[in-house]
């Protein structure tokens, strides 16, 4: 059956697209611990996937098996580039196209891409309806509450849903408090009430109980750096919707020698999907995550940052603890 945002189980629990975290690897092992979870690729140029460029399409790739529903972030601001990016990710069997529109990167936004779309409503539209022409899976829109007010979100929003846009999912944040100050939900509940679509909170999730707080009128929540060493919030947030309790939930509190068999699995999976030298590299990010909260954390993350070897982080894990 084809996906859709509308029909999903409420209330929809997403990882935030991430980009240098959310490649293959973490898709796999977040859906592993909680495999309802909704994952998205990190943002991916338009121009790059039109252009062909050989480093992106390695980005588009994926488990069928392990991944699905399986959605594509994809940037830029070129309608043409749009269509035949689409085109090239429906026929790599993505279920759903997500369009950023929130990035505040300099570099981004400086080339009207991510949230400078905000200032540009009717290019903005016109990317979600060339998007929408060039596919005939959903296309949905991440962004942030406004560039330098959360007053434009309400009608912004209804322009995109105008132009096709399945669904929404905003982070509680204006472009120009970039990732400081806190997430403010409440316009985004004030929006859910505006448009028809499936509209997704993001902003400031570390535990079950946040998502259990925050959700109110939402959809769902998405949750990105809540997961950064504690990949199991995924898995409470789900058990607390699901079992629909109220009150306040808290992360199972694995010991740390617990969890090394977990850490080794994504260890495993980033091996596997780029290679030994590769992969390892990408993991050090996520060991300095894991390791923390424990007499020796310090020295031995700085043990993990020297090496590149599978073999040897695993014996350095287990050593920690033996
Ligand atoms: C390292 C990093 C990379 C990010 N990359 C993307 C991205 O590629 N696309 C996107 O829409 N948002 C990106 N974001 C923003 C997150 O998706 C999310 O909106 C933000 O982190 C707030 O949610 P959180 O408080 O749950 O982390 C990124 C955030 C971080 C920390």
């Amino acid at each position: 059956m084809s996906f859709s945002w509308s029909t999903l189980p409420r209330p929809i629990v997403a990882l935030a697209p991430m980009a240098g975290v959310t490649d293959s690897s973490y898709r796999q092992f977040i859906k592993k611990i909680a495999p309802e979870v909704i994952v998205y690729t990190e943002f991916l140029s338009t121009d790059a996937i039109h252009f062909g460029a050989q480093r992106t399409f390695k980005m588009l790739e994926f488990d069928p098996a392990l991944e699905r529903p399986f959605i594509v972030q994809i940037f830029g601001a070129e309608p043409d580039h749009f269509l035949t990016a689409c085109k090239v990710i429906e026929q790599l069997g993505a279920d759903g196209i997500d369009i950023n529109m929130g990035c505040p990167a300099a570099k981004v936004v400086s080339s009207c891409h991510g949230s400078a779309l905000i200032r540009e409503p009717e290019l903005a539209a016109e990317l979600v309806a060339s998007a929408k022409k060039a596919v005939s899976i959903p296309v949905s829109v991440k962004t942030r509450l406004g560039w330098d007010t959360h007053e434009t979100l309400i009608p912004f929003c209804k322009k995109l849903v105008e132009a096709g846009a399945d669904a929404l999912a905003i982070h509680g944040r204006r472009y120009h408090d970039k990732f400081t100050g806190s997430a403010n939900w409440d316009p985004i509940y004030e929006l859910k009430k505006s448009v028809s679509v499936p509209v997704l909170g993001n902003g400031d999730i570390a535990t079950a109980d946040d998502a259990v707080q925050k959700l109110k009128n939402l959809d769902g929540v998405m949750v990105g750096r809540g997961t950064f060493g504690n990949p199991w919030v995924m898995k409470d947030i789900c058990d607390a919707f699901r079992s629909n309790k109220q009150s306040i939930f808290s992360t199972p509190s694995l010991s740390f020698q617990e969890k090394i068999p977990f850490i080794l699995e994504h260890c495993e999976l980033a091996v596997k999907i780029k290679g030994e030298q590769r992969g390892m590299l990408e993991m050090r990010r996520h060991l300095n995550s894991y390791v923390k909260g424990f007499d020796g954390a310090k020295e031995l993350r700085i043990a993990l940052m020297k090496t590149d070897k599978f073999d040897v982080t695993k014996s350095l894990l287990q050593s920690a603890v033996c």
